[in-house]
């Protein structure tokens, strides 16, 4: 008798335990102190065409490009004008090591780079784009707000129109194909989600949650009452659950996540200028003088705000 009650209470306490799907636990802590155990960097060439010239780790290191003291920080080097013959200015394009399929990742961010010109990301990429798809976390252009987050997939992947977010949606299909790659967008409504106001409010906290059935992503100012402890905390173990509407909810429903989503490496880049931040309407509607190219080479002190500070980045599995 006994015993059946046990094992009775037994299975309850078992149920209740994985109806706790949404707790995860820390599995890589980046810190200025571990971060090049986790991320290295690319010297790659810019897809998108970018005005940038992408450096190795020794470089960085040289030019000052990533400095490791109370925080990451990740910057183009602004030094000085560039030859309009080169292929652009120093910056940086970091890749981590592991990649992750379910996950949480927290990005805990001091400064975003802004200016005219820029174009930071912060995302996920599995192979062979866009087989694996993309998620893109934090990206914008020339300092206009708000952050824009946004799936890129293969054909056959939509998302349905009304879903429970605060953000706004701009469309909904996310095939690479069509919309010139536009991909489907969500925009954040808070201003304070990108480039100056971003900064001048402190910063905050990113979050993204990738299941086999959706992909979340959470913003929080640095003085939103709201943001969860867990998040604030960097915690060793975190549970969605309590986190509230997410600012973009991509769901399954009308995309296979198996065959449109592979495991992902997380980037984080500046590029400057290139097919969406130099492209002529969207400079000038962004009131930014002259050409982007020219404004990227010649004006370095222009540049100054042109890196991102994270005293940490923390992912859960
Ligand atoms: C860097 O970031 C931009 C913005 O997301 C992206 O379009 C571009 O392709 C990236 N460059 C590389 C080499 O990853
Ligand atoms: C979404 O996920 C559920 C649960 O795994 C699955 O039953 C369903 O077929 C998926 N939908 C699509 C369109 O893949």
């Amino acid at each position: 008798m006994q015993l059946s009650v046990a094992s009775v209470l037994l299975s309850t306490l078992l149920a209740a335990r994985t109806a706790y799907g949404a707790t995860y636990s820390l599995s890589d802590n980046i810190t200025p102190s571990t971060f090049y155990n986790n991320f290295a960097f690319q010297a790659i060439s810019d897809p998108t065409h970018g005005r940038v010239n992408y450096v190795n780790q020794a470089t960085a290191q040289s030019e000052g490009i990533i400095t490791l003291g109370s925080t990451i920080k990740l910057s183009a080097d602004v030094s000085g004008t560039i030859p309009a013959s080169g292929p652009g200015r120093d910056s940086f394009r970091v890749q981590s090591k592991k990649q992750y399929t379910t996950h949480v990742a927290v990005f805990n961010v001091d400064h975003m780079p802004h200016g005219c010109g820029t174009w930071p990301a912060i995302w996920e990429l599995g192979d062979n784009w866009p087989n694996q798809g993309e998620v893109d976390i934090v990206e914008g252009v020339n300092d206009v707000p708000p952050n824009r987050m946004t799936l890129h997939t293969s054909s056959g992947c939509t998302m349905p129109a009304s879903r429970t977010e605060s953000g706004t949606p701009t469309q909904n299909d996310c095939n690479v194909a069509v919309n010139n790659n536009a991909g489907c967008g969500v925009l954040e409504n808070d201003p304070n989600s990108y480039g100056p106001n971003f900064n001048s409010n402190g910063g905050g906290w990113w979050a993204i949650e990738r299941t086999s059935t959706f992909i979340k992503i959470w913003f929080w100012t640095r003085d939103d009452v709201n943001t969860p402890s867990d998040v604030k905390n960097g915690a060793g173990s975190v549970n969605t659950d309590n986190w509230g509407r997410p600012d973009a909810y991509f769901p399954n429903t009308s995309c296979n996540f198996a065959s449109h989503f592979g495991p992902h490496n997380i980037i984080i880049n500046l590029t400057f200028c290139g097919d969406w931040a130099g492209s002529s309407s969207v400079w000038a509607s962004s009131g930014c003088p002259g050409t982007c190219v020219d404004y990227v080479n010649n004006r370095p002190a222009d540049l100054k705000n042109a890196y991102f500070e994270f005293p940490w980045i923390k992912v859960y599995q």
